[in-house]
């Protein structure tokens, strides 16, 4: 087999951003040939840089995944760089911050750009995941799992972990394995806005932590490298949070229903 045969490509998605670029390093580490994926050049540019300087082996493609035409230059592009093994959906936008504040146009630019990209993605490569016993891995979110604010978003990233199972149950005969992740807060530039409203807001979101922290891009791309491995042949179907507990339970809402100081 030559070497190009052999080489494993992944494709990540929103490569740009602090997680998609994290997760791009981590899995350059890992040996995969890396396509960086994102609608803005400069820092998905930065992630191949950093790709680079980690000894790993990558190309940027500038792709919106909601343009189909887009789409069928990644599915070019990943073939150049190997056999496509991996894709990570990581996309993921805000809009509407509450349901009275959601209209149904912001609705449904929430479920495109978190769920259908993620679908449309997918089907571009389908047949390479088929053909090369591939792995799907969703950044979901804790939202998709509980009420944490931004309705349409939370939907989208509900619909997302179901997406995973059904690929999962379907595509399990092909070999292919389909998990999600959902993060807690995640100290990204995703955040900027909201910083600047309220400073302390990753001080303020830390109280409803078990852990008393919030996570780092690292911590989601660590779980992603393991979960698209081999180490992880007998998971599919699985939304794993990676959330500092905080989908376990609130500690001072347990003192309170316990009338301990123990928690
Ligand atoms: N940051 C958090 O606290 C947090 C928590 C839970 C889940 N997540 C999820 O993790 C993922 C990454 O989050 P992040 O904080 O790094 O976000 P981010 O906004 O910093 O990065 C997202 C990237 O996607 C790119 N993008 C947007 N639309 C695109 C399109 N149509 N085509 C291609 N690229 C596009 C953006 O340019 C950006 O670089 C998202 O799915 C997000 O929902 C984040």
């Amino acid at each position: 087999m030559s070497d190009q045969a052999q080489q494993k490509t992944a494709i990540v998605t929103g490569a740009g951003g602090d997680i998609g670029r994290a997760i791009c390093v981590e899995l350059a580490k890992d040996g995969f040939a890396v396509l960086a994926l994102d609608i803005a050049q400069e820092p998905n540019d930065e992630t191949i840089r950093q790709v680079r300087e980690a000894g790993g082996k990558g190309e940027a493609l500038i792709c919106d995944i909601l343009d189909a035409d887009d789409r069928a230059k990644m599915v070019e592009a990943g073939r150049a760089l190997g056999a496509i093994s991996l894709l990570v959906n990581n996309v993921g936008a805000i809009t509407a911050e509450s349901l009275q504040q959601a209209t149904v146009e912001n609705f449904q630019q929430d479920f495109k750009i978190n769920q259908l990209g993620a679908f449309a993605c997918f089907k571009a490569i389908e047949q390479d995941l088929i053909a090369n016993k591939g792995v799907l891995t969703n950044i979901a979110s804790v939202n998709g799992l509980g009420v944490f604010g931004h309705p349409g978003y939370s939907a989208a990233k509900a619909s997302l972990i179901h997406f995973t199972r059904l690929v999962a149950v379907e595509y399990g005969k092909y070999g292919i394995r389909a998990n999600a992740i959902a993060p807690g807060t995640v100290r990204t530039q995703a955040w900027d806005e909201r910083a600047k409203k309220n400073p302390q807001v990753f001080e303020d979101a830390k109280r409803w932590y078990p852990l008393q922290r919030v996570a780092d891009p690292v911590d989601i791309a660590k779980v992603v490298s393991f979960i698209s491995s081999p180490a992880a042949a007998a998971i599919s179907g699985a939304c794993l949070p990676v959330d500092c507990g905080l989908t376990a339970g609130q500690a001072e809402l347990a003192g309170t229903f316990a009338q301990s100081e123990d928690y």
